[in-house]
C-alpha cells in the first residue's frame, strides 16, 4: 500500500484523525481545522505543544488549560465541536491511540508545524506524543499532512521538508493565495484550512476547490 492511502476509503464516522497543534505562528490556523474536522463525523485526538500553548496566549489571547479533559472541554465549547468527537491527550500519554500503529488512526495534520517539530520529525526523535504520533505515521503509511511557518527558509528547512516529502508526507506551507481576493483575515485563514482538508481527504460543507461553482 502507497504511503498516505491506508484507510482512506472510509466514512467519515468511522474514521478517527490526530491533529497537532506546534509552536509556529499561525495557532489560528490549527483551531480553525478542528472547528472544520468538528462539523464531520470524525473523531479527533488532539495533541497541543507546551510552544503552541505561548503562541496561542501571544497571537489570540486563548489560555488553553494543560489537563487533557480540561483542554478538549475549552476546544469543545470555543470550537463548538461535539464533546463525544473530541479527545485531547499529554505528550508523555505514551498509552493513547496515537502512539502505536495498532490503534488504526489513518491520518494526522500538524498545523501550524514548527521548524523544531519538524526536523524532529525528519530525524526520527519521537521525543514527545507528537513527534511519536507522526513517526507511526510513516513507518505505518498513514496519511500526514504538515503545514510548516517560518520565513525566511534556511536550507536546513528546506532539506528536513524534502526529506519528508520524499517520504510521502503532505507539506503544505502556511502560504495562502490571494487570487481569491480576501476581504478578511477569516478568509485567509480558510484558503490554508481548506488546502489541508484536501490533503486529508476529508470534504466539509462550503470548502472552496479551484474550478468549481
Ligand atoms: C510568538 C511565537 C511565534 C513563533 N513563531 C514560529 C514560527 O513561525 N515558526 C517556527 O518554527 N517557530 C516559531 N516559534 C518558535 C517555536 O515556538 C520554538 O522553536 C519551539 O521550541 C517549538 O516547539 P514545538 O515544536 O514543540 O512546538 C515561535 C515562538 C513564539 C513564542
Amino acid at each position: 500500500m502507497a504511503q498516505g492511502e491506508w484507510n482512506m476509503g472510509a466514512e467519515n464516522s468511522k474514521r478517527r484523525l490526530i491533529v497537532a497543534i506546534t509552536g509556529a505562528s499561525g495557532a489560528a490556523y490549527g483551531l480553525r481545522l478542528i472547528e472544520h474536522l468538528g462539523q464531520t463525523d470524525i473523531e479527533q485526538h488532539i495533541l497541543i505543544s507546551d510552544a503552541a500553548r505561548v503562541v496561542l496566549k501571544q497571537e489570540l489571547d486563548i489560555e488553553l488549560p494543560v489537563e487533557p479533559q480540561a483542554a478538549a472541554d475549552f476546544l469543545c465549547k470555543h470550537l463548538t465541536v461535539p464533546t463525544e468527537k473530541l479527545k485531547s491527550y499529554a505528550l508523555n500519554d505514551w498509552f493513547s491511540p496515537a502512539a502505536s500503529g495498532s490503534s488504526g488512526i489513518d491520518a494526522m495534520a500538524i498545523a501550524p508545524c514548527s521548524m523544531g517539530t519538524l526536523a524532529r520529525i525528519a530525524t526520527g526523535a519521537s521525543d514527545n506524543l507528537i513527534e511519536r504520533a507522526a513517526d507511526v505515521m510513516l513507518k505505518e503509511r498513514g496519511r500526514l499532512v504538515l503545514m510548516p511557518r517560518e520565513t525566511p527558509l534556511s536550507s536546513i528547512h528546506l532539506e528536513h521538508m524534502l526529506k519528508l516529502s520524499n517520504l510521502g508526507v503532505h507539506i503544505v506551507p502556511a502560504m495562502p493565495g490571494f487570487y481569491h481576493r480576501p476581504s478578511s483575515m477569516d478568509e485567509l485563514i480558510d484558503f490554508m484550512v481548506d488546502r489541508m482538508l484536501a490533503h486529508l481527504a476529508v470534504d466539509v460543507a462550503g470548502m472552496k476547490r479551484w474550478g468549481a461553482s
